[in-house]
């Protein structure tokens, strides 16, 4: 794998989260932010002046075709991931892409093949609560065994989004922009938690909903499933003796708040 000494990063989508980033590569001297991208100019440019830097586009095909950008972090709507990743990917650039991947298995599957025909490349997703030091904790005595062998992991998340959320930012609440919203946006990193911790599932039993924002999403607000891990209830498992498996259950539900 060549990753250069300094690495020249670019910036695609300069919404709520491009700031963490820019921030987060500031802190390492041997990379340089060079270039902010957004369809929308006024946004790029704001955080230019912001971040002190020098070159903005509108266009990420400009910005992936620059020779000297080496990796670019794509932080814009879910359907837009999949077609910037592989773009970049196709231009020999790294990519780090907010997650979710994609908004369907479809653009994630294209997204790991055009990684897979480009080995030399780092292509990486973010789900960064994998590094907070309680779930790396968790997850250290849970391999060394000093929870004994878990029955069950257990989460809860309780957030709530409103109306307006939605309403000023419309690629969230539909399917085909945002490919869902509280398990795809918000609770994926819950979700990821519970898999990473417990080594993976085997078959999710799951349901979900639209409690607080009919008329206002297509997508769901609330959700609730119950995860069988592989390595403790393989395939084919009679449910019966669940007890003896280990589960990750996991209810999700948009805090019951009078939305005006
Ligand atoms: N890891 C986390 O904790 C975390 C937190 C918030 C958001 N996110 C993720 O970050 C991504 C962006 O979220 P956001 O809240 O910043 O959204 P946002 O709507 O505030 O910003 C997205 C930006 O992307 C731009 N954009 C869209 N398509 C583009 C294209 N083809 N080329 C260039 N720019 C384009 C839009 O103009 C917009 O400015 C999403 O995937 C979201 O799920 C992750």
């Amino acid at each position: 794998m060549n990753i250069p000494r300094q690495l020249n990063v670019a910036i695609i989508g300069c919404g709520v989260i491009a700031p963490a980033h820019i921030e987060g590569f500031q802190h390492f001297p041997s990379v340089k932010v060079v270039e902010l991208c957004d369809l929308d100019k006024s946004k790029a440019d704001a955080l230019a002046l912001r971040y002190g830097i020098d070159s903005v586009s509108t266009s990420y095909h400009t910005t992936v075709a620059r020779r000297d950008v080496d990796c670019v972090a794509i932080c814009t709507d879910h359907a837009s991931h999949a077609p910037i990743a592989i773009a970049a990917l196709n231009a020999g650039k790294h990519v780090l892409c907010e997650k979710p991947l994609g908004e369907s298995e479809q653009a994630v599957q294209a997204m790991v093949s055009a990684a897979q025909s480009n080995p030399d490349l780092v292509a990486s997703g973010v789900l960064q609560h994998r590094f907070d030091a309680v779930h790396q904790a968790l997850r250290l005595a849970i391999q060394e065994g000093l929870l004994g062998r878990p029955l069950l992991l257990q989460g809860r998340l309780l957030c709530y989004r409103s109306h307006d959320y939605y309403l000023n930012t419309p690629w969230r609440g539909k399917w085909a922009s945002e490919g869902g919203s509280l398990l795809m946006n918000q609770a994926i990193h819950f979700v990821d938690i519970l898999d990473w911790l417990g080594g993976g599932f085997s078959e999710i039993t799951a349901a979900y909903c639209n409690l607080l924002h009919q008329g206002i999403i297509e997508t769901e607000d609330s959700a609730g499933f119950t995860g069988y891990f592989k390595k403790w209830c393989p395939r084919f498992f009679h449910r019966n003796v669940i007890q003896q498996c280990g589960l990750g259950t996991f209810f999700l539900r948009r805090r019951l708040r009078r939305s005006g």
